[in-house]
């Protein structure tokens, strides 16, 4: 973790979707991992009720954000979040993790002004803030897209009622006037059986896929019950390749010192970012 430092504006990774089990913490504990190893990340489960983050890396989390909401009724704006993050650490990588409420009684009391306050301050400290969300179009995930340098809205093509979802969650986005250059389309588990084709869906989506990461249950499976993300124990595998891919768009493969960088290079050489004319 870095000193405090006030020039620093720490790159927002958003994972969102319309749908629940599509690979959002899978894939955030991954990229949290994968950039881990050139900048300083802070991985936060917002997903308040049923987060996950703490059990797919194991982690003996001592404090959770209810703790940053209790100590920011008391001080204020002079609370400090970094006394209440837990270290992930595998062999060279190591990453800070802010995790979610263990009662779910305890979600109903964080604020999204605590959370929106949360966020500016690791954006001071970290050079990647990387947000797990869930699948609702609630107040904080607003708050959290609007903050967000890159949204990836994660979708599976397993059957018609997702991609409607996925279809209901791109209209409305749009509709909300998001910046389209920063809401990227992710296609997880691509290869799972299915008989929708793909072409079909981004018709229907009106807009491509801009990253596709395979089907891979065992490698996945494995890697929650190790407590490991893939990207650090089952690297060969293609989810592991795809992923790596995926962390090298956005960071446009020149991590660390470079992030500051990150959001020009993300825009201008992202497919989305060609297709828009950027
Ligand atoms: N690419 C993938 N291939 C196979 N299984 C996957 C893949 N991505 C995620 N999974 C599995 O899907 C399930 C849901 O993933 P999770 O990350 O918890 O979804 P979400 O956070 O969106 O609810 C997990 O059991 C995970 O192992
Ligand atoms: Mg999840």
């Amino acid at each position: 973790m870095g000193d405090q430092d006030n020039a620093r504006n720490g790159v927002v990774i958003t994972f969102f979707s319309t749908a629940s089990a599509v690979g959002k913490t899978l894939i955030a504990c991954n990229m949290a991992s994968e950039i881990a190893r050139n900048a300083t990340v802070c991985l936060v489960d917002l997903d308040l009720q049923f987060g996950d983050v703490a059990n797919y890396l194991q982690l003996q989390d001592e404090y959770t954000i209810a703790d940053v909401e209790r100590d920011m009724n008391v001080q204020g704006d002079s609370c400090e979040v970094a006394p209440f993050l837990t270290l992930y650490e595998h062999g060279q990588v190591a990453f800070y993790c802010l995790t979610s409420p263990k009662d779910v009684a305890e979600a109903y009391n964080i604020k999204t002004k605590t959370v929106q306050q949360i966020i500016r301050q690791l954006q001071s400290m970290f050079d990647y803030i990387i947000i797990d969300t869930t699948s609702m179009f609630s107040e904080l995930n607003l708050a959290m897209l609007d903050m967000s340098t890159i949204v990836n809205f994660l979708g599976i093509v397993d059957f018609i009622p997702t991609i409607k979802n996925m279809k209901i969650g791109t209209d409305t986005l749009k509709r909300l006037g998001y910046d389209t250059q920063k809401i990227r389309l992710v296609l997880n588990r691509s290869d799972s059986k299915t008989n929708i084709g793909m072409d079909d869906v981004e018709r229907v989506l009106g807009q491509p896929f801009y990253h596709i990461l395979p089907n891979d249950f065992r490698a996945a499976s494995q890697s929650i019950q190790d407590g490991v993300p893939l990207v650090l124990s089952n690297g060969s595998t293609r989810l592991a390749a795809s992923l790596r891919e995926l962390v090298d768009l956005y960071t446009d493969g020149r991590m660390g010192s470079r992030h500051q960088e990150h959001q020009d290079a993300a825009a201008s050489h992202s497919l989305l970012g060609r297709l828009f004319g950027r």
